[in-house]
């Protein structure tokens, strides 16, 4: 009877084919997967969070155990801004949020009517997609190219869909070590974008959970910053950064920066759904800026990542066909492969399972519709640098027999 009852956004929604696919292979001894989208836990900083959490609890637990404001420990949002060098920026620009699944929620909640358009870059993170389905949104992808959006594809859909009456609420991207591609936008690319977007009056979400994890080459700054430093536009970009690829997901606190009445209203809806976000592990967070841990503490975590992104490149190098393609990242925890046209990776999929090693094939990424099958992601976060070569020597293998 329940069922009935539900809306038919709730009907029709759905769950996550990459958590089916990762659980569907769960029983399998001995498998090397490059299929999760997990940091390793070896990088959780246990100790200093075991510290600051019982220190948070015990001598400030009278406030912090109590409910907090809606827009977040202004302390912690004080910090940020500092840690991220905003000094013009005040903290009725910035939101606290469990994470950046939920910053994404709000941004949507202030912005969709049914029907509006969402443009996305495809392939992209599938929990965004389904999320923006979920919504009522009309997604509408965006090939990608080495240096991120195809800004002519941009401009031709922009236009069309315009020319068709349809409401563009925003453009989606993830800018650096994108997921599941593993592509940086350069620099060049993200002046463009936002010269376009600025043209256009089609606001920008910019996704940014991986920066921090760059191994090798020059950071680049975020849209956000481009927008605010050379534009002096705080509008145009919305930016959600997370401490799950950081600290930990299970802390579940992002943050989102923007203008100021999109933050106000995107406050409302946190009020509605959650209240406030967990206020011990803000002031955990607020903490562990204050007291220098950040630093040195992505320094490690970049120097733990670095080796396994170097083994993936060199057994992709080592062990794919010439014909494979591949994005070669300096950062994240992902690469994306380029099959042959004819060569499905859903159907590579299941022969790798057969011979224990799993991946997530492309299709998994694209909005419904618009999928490609010649593709695919491999997360080099998660198995070991034995298991990468082993792996990879397998998947080599299977693809040079995918024809026989
Ligand atoms: C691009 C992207 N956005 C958002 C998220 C979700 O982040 P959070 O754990 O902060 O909700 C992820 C997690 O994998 C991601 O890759």
């Amino acid at each position: 009877m329940i069922y009935e009852k539900m809306s038919q956004a709730t009907k029709t929604m759905k769950s996550s084919m990459i958590r089916e696919l990762v659980a569907s292979t769960k029983n399998i001894e001995g498998l090397i997967s490059f299929a999760g989208g997990f940091p390793s836990p070896k990088t959780f900083p246990r100790e200093i969070l075991s510290k600051l959490y019982h220190d948070v609890v015990l001598n400030e637990g009278e406030t912090i155990l109590q409910y907090g404001g809606s827009q977040g420990d202004s302390l912690l949002a004080t910090e940020l801004l500092k840690w991220e060098g905003y000094d013009d920026l005040s903290t009725d620009q910035i939101l606290i949020t469990a994470g950046a699944t939920n910053a994404i929620f709000y941004m949507c909640a202030a912005l969709l009517e049914p029907g509006d358009v969402i443009l996305c870059e495809a392939p992209s993170f599938l929990g965004s997609l389904v999320g923006f389905e979920a919504m009522g949104a009309e997604l509408h992808a965006i090939p990608l190219d080495q240096e991120g959006l195809d800004m002519d594809a941009l401009g031709t859909k922009v236009e069309k869909l315009k020319k068709a009456g349809k409401r563009i609420k925003f453009i989606y991207t993830i800018p650096d070590f994108h997921n599941p591609t593993g592509v940086t936008m350069s620099l060049q690319r993200r002046k463009k974008l936002i010269e376009f977007a600025l043209a256009m009056e089609i606001p920008i979400l910019e996704d940014n959970p991986y920066a921090q994890l760059r191994y090798s080459g020059e950071s680049l700054p975020s849209l956000f910053r481009v927008a605010h430093d050379e534009y002096s536009n705080t509008e145009i970009v919305t930016e959600v950064v997370t401490f799950s690829k950081i600290l930990g997901p299970g802390m579940r606190l992002g943050y989102v920066k923007g203008s100021k009445v999109l933050i106000e209203r995107m406050c409302s809806w946190q009020q509605k759904v959650n209240i406030a976000p967990d206020n011990v592990s803000q002031r955990v967070a607020a903490r562990f800026l204050i007291e220098g841990h950040m630093q040195p503490h992505l320094e490690s975590i970049r120097s733990f990542y670095q080796p396994y992104l170097e083994k993936m490149l060199k057994c992709m190098a080592d062990y794919l066909p010439s014909y494979i393609q591949y994005s070669k990242p300096e950062g994240g925890i992902f690469t994306w492969l380029w099959l042959p046209e004819d060569m499905s990776a859903d159907l590579l999929f299941e022969q790798a399972k057969a011979h224990k090693v799993t991946f997530i094939p492309g299709s998994k990424f694209y909005p419904v519709g618009q999928e490609k099958f010649n593709c695919l992601r491999l997360n080099f976060s998660y198995s070991s640098l034995e298991q990468i070569d082993q792996g990879m020597q397998s998947l080599g293998k299977l693809m040079e027999d995918f024809y026989t």
